[in-house]
Parts: structure tokens; C-alpha cells; sequence
């Protein structure tokens, strides 16, 4: 009763500072998606992809709330503070991955979590509780972020580098003051904000790079799809293809990263549905790397994964010409020879984890289809139109194989036989002399490529 009798914040009060955390959870998005093509550190991609899925999921939270307490218009698009754009403007423009993680995981989740725990101080709990609810549980999922980008800046972030960063950090913490902090419960401090890296508007990088475990990424030697429906082929080594595709994803989040970019003024929505399954390729191309770890392969050493498809779509179609190629592939995942057939090989390797992970990726790819439908089909007319729009774009793309090869990108060394010793001693069996020998690269099953060997 004590807690309840208090007065707390009225719903003007509670609307403004909502759409505050609103704000900030769609800039934030943005950040996250933005820098995931160009970032090269891996975990960070995967950590990236995760937390523009948690922020998204926010942000449409957060829109339904202030749409049961206001009518239209929601004011949802307008910024709410000058130097608000100018604190997400700025991180969005650092040019170092150091100063990246420590504008999102030291400055600006950590005025998130502040801003969403004096909520639940000052707001009543009776009177207000959908937003309680709702504060509680993004607290749940700032935590979460906090946690990873704070292991992250401790393991990236050497002394020398935040000292010479140190004075930028400051501008941040100037244009909250100057914001009346990030959720404006505080007075502003009236300083005049100069803009440092967002002087020159920022320029989304299309172009993936790769860390160093990946050192070989033009490598198309090995063709995991003409192994892997080759039926005279035995399912256990197939699972290490199953490995290599799903680690491969992490070129969809590359891939879809750069159409999230550079489309804008789409339904909220949409956003939301593209960064989920963006998020659920990262999270198949983690699903790959835990596979080969438990079979103790060291994939960055032993497995060539290849960053060619995001590479050929982010610098030769349009965002919506690599809408339609994501569609076409996806949509012929559907039939008997795509998720299903991989996940029976799954299932008859007798690997539990290959099972499990191709039944989830079934899953997945079921929802991806929906979000197909709803994002990219509903432009057509007809079907038929739809698929082979995405078959022509796809087509296009020129993948080029033998000048990669003859201007020293690639050897297109054949990695295969390697991995499947490796794997056949953990196994505990002897190598298969047929699939031992297996040699087929992308080069001589050009049409194959086009229509099968593709990630999704
Ligand atoms: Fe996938
Ligand atoms: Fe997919």
C-alpha cells in the first residue's frame, strides 16, 4: 500500500521519457546493424547481429505502449533531443572498432540502463505497470549487452588506447548533459555541442572484412552442395559440410545488413522481421562453429570460409536486387531437397548435435519464408514474377572464379581432405578413400551454383 499511495509520474511524463529509451533503442539498432559488414572481428559480428535483434524487439515493445496511451500521430519518428542525434550520430561515425564498442558498451547502453531503472524508481507500479513490465524486461536485455561489451572492451581496449580516445569519450558524455541525460530527467547543462566524427555524415562500408581467422576468402575449392546430395556419399562426413555451410552464414548478416542500411523509410515492421533473421544466420553460422568444435577441428586453420556471396551482392546489386536474390534462394530451400533434407542427414549421421541444429535451422527457415512473403513477395503481382526476378539478379552477380585465382586472391586450395582426416580421427574410424578424394570445386558446377550454393 506504502508503494502504491505514491505519487509518481503522470503519463505525459511517463510517454516522454518512453519515447527517449525508443530512441534510443532505434538508434542503437541502427549502430549495431550498420557496423556489422565492415567490422572485422567475428564475435563482434555475431554480438553485433544479436544485439540489434534485442533492440529491435525493444523498440516495437516500446511503440506499442506509447500507442495505448496516446492517439496518432505517436511522434515516434521525431528525434527528441538535438544532442541526443548528435551522442548516436557520433558513435555511429567512430572510425575505430576501440571507440565503437566503447560509445555503445560504456556510454551508450549504460544511459539505457540508467534511464530504465530511475523508470522504476520514479514511475507508480500499480498505475503504470505495462511500462514497468516492459522496462524490466529490456533491463533484462541491456544487461545481457552489457555483459558481453564489457568482456569485450576489457579484452579489445588497452590503456594507451583509452587515453587517446579519452577526450572523444568526453564529447559523449557532453551531449548527454547538454541532452538533460539520455531519458532528460535532468536539467541541461546548455554547453554547445561540436560534432567530431559525425562532422562528415557517416557512409555505410558495404564491403566485408574478414579477422584473421578467416585467411583465405576467396577460397571457393571446396563444393559442399555437390557433396553433400551426392547420394553415394555416407551422412557422417556430411555433417561437415552441414559445419561449413552454417558457418558460411556469417555472410548473411553481412548481406542483409547492407539491405537493413541502405532501405530506408520502410514500416517500423520491417526492421524488425529483416534484423530477426539476420540475427538467426548469425546465429546459424555459430551453430557451424560449434559443430566443428566439438569435434575438436580448427576451423579458422583448417576450414576456407569464404565471404564471396556478400562480397558479390553488397558491391554489384541494389538493396532490393539483394532482397529478391535472398528470396530466390530461400524459397527453393523449402522442398524436399533443402532444410529437411539436411536435417534427415542430420538425423542419420548419428551426430545429435548435426540433428539438432539442422532442426532448428528448419525451423528457422520456415519463418524466413514468412518474412519473405510479407517483405518482398507482396511487391509482385505473381509469384512466378517474384522468383525469377530474384533467379535474373542472382544470375548477374559475377562470381569470378579463375581471375580470382590468376590475380593471387585465392589458390582455391582443396581443404577438404584435411578436415576429414582430422574428423575421422576424432571418430575414431578409418578415412573413406572415395570421400577422401572428394575434389569438386564452385568453378566446374557453374549452374549448380547459381541455383544451390548459396547460404540462407
Ligand atoms: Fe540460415
Ligand atoms: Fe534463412
Amino acid at each position: 500500500m506504502t508503494e502504491a499511495m505514491r505519487p509518481g509520474l503522470s503519463v505525459e511524463q511517463c510517454v516522454t521519457r518512453l519515447k527517449r529509451y525508443h530512441y534510443a533503442f532505434k538508434r542503437l539498432h541502427q549502430i549495431f546493424i550498420a557496423r556489422i559488414t565492415a567490422e572485422p572481428i567475428y564475435e563482434l559480428k555475431s554480438g553485433f547481429s544479436l544485439h540489434s535483434h534485442l533492440c529491435a524487439e525493444q523498440v516495437s515493445a516500446l511503440r506499442k505502449r506509447v500507442g495505448e496511451m496516446r492517439e496518432p500521430p505517436l511522434g515516434l519518428e521525431n528525434v527528441p533531443h538535438a544532442n541526443l542525434e548528435i551522442f548516436f550520430d557520433e558513435i555511429l561515425a567512430t572510425p575505430s572498432t576501440e571507440e565503437l564498442v566503447l560509445g555503445l558498451y560504456e556510454k551508450a547502453v549504460p544511459a539505457v540502463k540508467a534511464g530504465l531503472e530511475k523508470h522504476l524508481t520514479d514511475t507508480n507500479h500499480l498505475a503504470d505497470q505495462p511500462s514497468v513490465r516492459l522496462c524490466r524486461i529490456a533491463l533484462m536485455d541491456v544487461k545481457d549487452m552489457l555483459k558481453f561489451g564489457t568482456t569485450t572492451a576489457a579484452s579489445l581496449v588497452t590503456e594507451d588506447i583509452r587515453a587517446r580516445v579519452s577526450a572523444w569519450l568526453r564529447v559523449l558524455d557532453d551531449c548527454l548533459a547538454a541532452a538533460g541525460g539520455l531519458d532528460g530527467t535532468q536539467p541541461p547543462s546548455g554547453k554547445k555541442i561540436e560534432r567530431h566524427y559525425s562532422a562528415k555524415p557517416f557512409q555505410y562500408d558495404p564491403v566485408p572484412r574478414r579477422d584473421q581467422r578467416f585467411p583465405d576468402p576467396y577460397n571457393m575449392g571446396v563444393n559442399a552442395e555437390v557433396f553433400l546430395y551426392d547420394p553415394k556419399f555416407p551422412p557422417q562426413p556430411k555433417t561437415l559440410m552441414m559445419f561449413y555451410k552454417r558457418l558460411r552464414e556469417i555472410d548473411v548478416p553481412e548481406m542483409m545488413a547492407s539491405i537493413i542500411t541502405e532501405t530506408p523509410d520502410k514500416p517500423w515492421e520491417y526492421y524488425r522481421d529483416m534484423t530477426r533473421q539476420l540475427w538467426d544466420e548469425a546465429r546459424h553460422a555459430m551453430m557451424g562453429e560449434v559443430g566443428f568444435a566439438s569435434l575438436g577441428i580448427d576451423w579458422p586453420h583448417k576450414v576456407m570460409v569464404n565471404f564471396t556471396w556478400s562480397l558479390g551482392l553488397n558491391t554489384q546489386l541494389s538493396p532490393w536486387e539483394r532482397h529478391a536474390v535472398l528470396y530466390f534462394i530461400e524459397q527453393g530451400l523449402m522442398p524436399k531437397n533443402g532444410k529437411r533434407f539436411e536435417w534427415e542427414v542430420g538425423l542419420a549421421s548419428q551426430n545429435p548435435l548435426s540433428g539438432l541444429f539442422q532442426d532448428y535451422d528448419w525451423a528457422d527457415e520456415v519463418l524466413h519464408a514468412k518474412i519473405g512473403r510479407d517483405w518482398y513477395l507482396k511487391e509482385f503481382d505473381d509469384p512466378k514474377k517474384a522468383v525469377q526476378y530474384g533467379d535474373q539478379c542472382w544470375s548477374r552477380v559475377l562470381m569470378n572464379w579463375a581471375k580470382w585465382r590468376d590475380d593471387g586472391f585465392t589458390r582455391h586450395r582443396n581443404w577438404w581432405p584435411d578436415v576429414y582426416r582430422d574428423a575421422c580421427q576424432h571418430w575414431g574410424v578409418e578415412p573413406d578413400p572415395a570421400v577422401l578424394a572428394y575434389a569438386t570445386t564452385y568453378e566446374q558446377v557453374r549452374a549448380d551454383l547459381k541455383t544451390i550454393s548459396a547460404s540462407g
